[in-house]
């Protein structure tokens, strides 16, 4: 059990890694709106895109570094002068900027892809955040690739950019490879081994290849001490996604009593973020997604509607308001009872008046049931004004 209350920094980088996921390109207008958007949410960093990919990406970036007063801006840049100064420039006008630089550290990386020599990556990861501290000095490193990183050189390349002056070193799982143990416990190694660790907040940006990428994240803190965690609204990103950020948030509040973390978001904005980000990108959120999913609140057996009338905690472990659904969403069809009926009716301002009447409706209800999966509002308001009419 955690101790502390420590502040977990919540880096969303649905403008950046999320925009990678393939069809998901955002214009630059649609990407101010979200930057806003994640403002309200009070996320510690938005990764506004990558400054050297593309001209829209660094106009996009530059218009959000200028508007975004409350959270702080960020650029990915590779390791390369060109990409670093590009960042800055797009990042200028920011009241808080941060340069998150990257190089590849695994063999397969850097022998098949940069075509470099370990001692090459590691002069050129060091150039690259010496080159970032001219312009901010929050500087993030990440080594890509890391989770399949021999530790040993792992450690010498994280030494010498915290050396360096990188203030986060982001441990990447590119390939969404790790488990949650093993990828915690490299991250707690990393820690352990690498004498000036604790000049830089440990951070971790995980992939959902194997659909673990919210558990090796949470791994990543409780094991191996990560203090930031990267993630995406809806777990938009790359291939099968990234970290979903109100998985994330939701996780570490709802059980603060084991976490003992703090995150400063506004929940109430969470469903409001997906409902854009989905909106924008074409994206349709599943119906069983945690949090922001449809049906994420909604219950529809009859031994739970009577439990969450009774008492909402016997099946809701969070409040779906708390995340900004707009109430709790009790699915009225045939396995609902006769509870979950009588409260539908209140709520629609209808009263029977005797029990009797009540049960009359509830039997038409079950009927009608039988025949349409779903119940709405209206078929209740015409079931109800057939039985007031058999009087
Ligand atoms: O997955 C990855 O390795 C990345 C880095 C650029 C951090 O997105
Ligand atoms: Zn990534």
């Amino acid at each position: 059990m955690a101790a502390s209350s420590e502040k977990l920094i919540i880096f969303d980088t649905t403008l950046r890694d999320g925009e990678q996921s393939p069809g998901a390109s955002m214009t630059k207008d649609e990407k101010v709106r979200i930057a806003r958007q994640l403002e309200r949410l009070k996320v510690d960093v938005i990764e506004a895109g990558f400054a050297a990919s593309s001209q829209g990406d660094f106009e996009a970036i530059r218009a959000i570094a200028s508007l975004i007063k409350d959270s702080t801006v960020c650029s990915l840049s590779r390791a390369n002068d060109r990409d670093i100064s590009r960042a800055a420039e797009a990042l200028a006008g920011a009241q808080r900027k941060r340069i998150h630089t990257f190089i590849a550290t695994s063999a397969l990386h850097m022998e098949k892809k940069l075509r470099m020599s370990p001692e090459q990556v590691l002069e050129q990861a060091k150039l690259a955040v010496r080159f970032a501290r001219q312009f901010t000095d929050d500087v993030e490193f990440s080594p890509e690739d890391g989770s399949r990183s021999d530790m040993d050189f792992l450690c010498r390349v994280l030494e010498a950019v915290i050396a360096e002056g990188a203030t986060t070193i982001n441990f990447a799982d590119t390939v969404g490879y790790g488990v949650p143990e093993l990828y915690g416990n490299m991250l707690k190694t990393l820690r352990e081994r690498i004498p000036n660790s604790d000049k830089a907040v440990w951070s971790v940006h995980c992939h959902n290849d194997l659909g673990m990428a919210v558990a090796n994240s949470l791994a990543g803190v409780m094991i191996g001490g990560a203090r930031q965690v990267e993630c995406t609204i809806n777990g938009l990103g790359e291939r099968a996604g990234n970290t979903a950020l109100e998985e994330i948030v939701m996780a570490v509040k709802t059980r603060r009593d084991y976490f003992g973390l703090d995150v400063g978001i506004d929940t109430a904005q969470i469903v409001p973020t997906s409902k854009l980000v989905s909106q924008i990108t074409g994206f349709a959120v599943q119906p069983n997604k945690s949090v922001v999913g449809a049906n994420a609140f909604a219950h529809a057996s009859g031994i739970h509607q009577d439990g969450i009338l009774k008492a909402r905690d016997t099946y809701e472990i969070m409040r779906a308001e708390d995340v900004g659904w707009t109430a709790n969403k009790i699915v009225l069809g045939k396995l609902s009872g006769r509870n979950a009926f009588k409260q539908r009716l209140e709520e629609l301002g209808v009263e029977l008046e005797s029990e009797a009447e009540v049960n009359a409706a509830f039997a038409r209800f079950k009927e009608l049931a039988d025949r349409k999966s779903e119940i709405f509002d209206e078929d209740i308001m015409a079931l109800v004004g057939d039985e007031q009419q058999a009087h």
